[in-house]
């Protein structure tokens, strides 16, 4: 190049005239700015020259470009006015050694498709980002709301729940026990919702509902022309409609003993064969079992394979009877009226006092399931209002049906319509008084070992 003075200032003027546009030396100090960008940061020759650029232009991307001794072109920049420009940084080296950064923008005009091209692809970056942001968040969404199904603050469900927290995510497979309607069903659900699995399928088998000789087929598939009376095309079983997701194997203790080895080969190899199949499909199955038989017991009796039994019961859950957890049944009785009062149309507001000590003094064989239904019934009869004791006559009455004095009556005589009487009136003075024996005595005007007495002669359970 020349080193005619007038060309310099020839390229001086020209650098200066350029739209947006910044050039440095080789640690980042600024040579010059161009113009309008001295205007746009608005500073003066003496505040800009000489200072590193990300003191001047904070966001500035030339210390990269002179790290890398790369041109980084095409790029889009935000300028202090929040305008969008295509920014092209150039490496100036001259003999390989490194001079100094020229960076230049352009207005977004003269290259949209390009811009376009950015944008979408900072808006899929941001799209990215959030549905991530979304997934984390619905599903500690959804974990709570899994786990708020379960109605029920008392010491063993809180153990329960926390154990379902603890487990569930992993593939270990859960035993559930507990006598009929106690939730066992409930849980299960829990437990699949809040698993990696939750979006995958939960599959439901009650091997007690299906007669023996198709508990197979329905379990594991078969092939076509398997057997007489089978599809043409054969059928999938739920082994493989769950494949992916979680199998609920309900009333595992009816499996007969033949199935049971089959099922122990498929749980130990993760891999079925269809009846009447020699391919070998592969499983990627959670398995939780449940069960309101004692599974101990029955393998006493021979009819239970012990092998089995240790295989499902990896992580076990007992549901205890509701009688044993009577502190749930404020919060049972309120979930249940809400949900009978939004079916049914009605306004049934609470239940009363004495309705509850009813509550705490019934057996519940039914346990929750048994609750449900009772409160059904009472909230339909009364429509609206405050559910008494009245409201739960029938449960007197299933009471005193339970008990041996019955069993034992001579159903024609006067003396055991007397004693029917006596003994309702029994277990409603001490439903009433909370199982208060004096109280209860005073309530029926008797002494207290007549009382007890009568208590004991007419078998009522306390
Ligand atoms: N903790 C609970 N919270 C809310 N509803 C419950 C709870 N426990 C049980 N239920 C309700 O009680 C009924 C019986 O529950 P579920 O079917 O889960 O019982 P189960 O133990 O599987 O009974 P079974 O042994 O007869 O099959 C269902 O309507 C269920 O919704
Ligand atoms: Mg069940």
């Amino acid at each position: 190049m020349s080193s005619d003075p007038h060309q310099y200032t020839f390229l001086y003027k020209v650098l200066k005239s350029l739209y947006y546009a910044v050039i440095t030396d080789n640690e980042g100090r600024i040579i010059l700015l161009s113009k309008n960008y001295q205007e746009l940061l608005g500073v003066t020759d003496e505040e800009y020259i000489g200072k590193h650029v990300r003191d001047i232009i904070p966001n500035s991307e030339i210390p990269h470009v002179l790290e890398s001794r790369k041109e980084d072109t095409g790029h889009l920049f935000t300028l202090k006015d929040g305008k969008t420009v295509v920014c092209n940084r150039i490496p100036i080296i001259d003999n390989g050694k490194l001079l100094g950064v020229i960076s230049s923008a352009t207005f977004y005009k003269l290259d949209e498709v390009s811009i376009l091209n950015q944008q979408i692809k900072k808006l899929q970056e941001e799209n990215l980002k959030y549905k991530k942001q979304i997934s984390e968040l619905s599903s500690t969404f959804n974990q709570k709301d899994s786990l708020k199904k379960i109605i029920g603050d008392s010491l063993p469900i809180m153990a329960i729940k926390e154990t379902i927290q603890r487990f569930a995510e992993s593939d270990l497979t859960f035993l559930i026990t507990g006598d009929t309607g106690t939730g066992k069903e409930v849980f299960a659900n829990a437990i699949h919702e809040l698993s990696k699995r939750r979006n995958k399928n939960f599959v439901k088998i009650n091997c007690a509902a299906i007669p023996k000789d198709l508990l197979e087929s329905e379990l594991f598939g078969y092939e076509p022309g398997s057997f007489s009376g089978a599809l043409k095309e054969g059928k999938v079983g739920k082994f493989e409609h769950a494949n992916g997701g979680t199998l609920l194997l309900d009333e595992i203790g009816e499996m007969p003993l033949s199935l049971q080895s089959k099922l122990l080969r498929v749980l130990q190899e993760r891999e079925l064969e269809r009846v009447g199949g020699l391919k070998s499909i592969k499983l990627d199955v959670r398995i939780i079992c449940s069960t309101n038989q004692n599974i101990e017991k029955l393998i006493e009796k021979g009819e239970f394979r012990r092998d089995l039994f240790y295989r499902i019961n990896v992580v076990e859950i007992n549901i205890p009877a509701l009688r044993d957890r009577l502190d749930d049944i404020p919060l049972l009785c309120k979930h249940f009226i809400d949900k009978i009062n939004n079916k049914n149309g009605l306004g049934i507001t609470n239940i009363s006092n004495d309705a509850y000590s009813l509550f705490y003094n019934y057996e519940w064989s039914g346990n929750v399931r048994e609750l449900k239904h009772v409160l059904e019934r009472a909230c339909i009869s009364a429509g609206s209002g405050q559910l008494n004791i009245e409201h739960f006559d029938f449960l007197l009455s299933r009471m005193y049906k339970n008990s041996d004095v019955k069993k034992n009556a001579d159903e024609g005589s006067l003396n055991d319509v007397t004693s029917e009487v006596e003994k309702e009136k029994i277990i409603r003075a001490l439903v009433e008084t909370n199982g208060n024996k004096s109280a209860a005595a005073k309530l029926l005007k008797i002494d207290r070992s007549s009382l007890y007495n009568k208590i004991k002669r007419y078998n009522i359970e306390m």
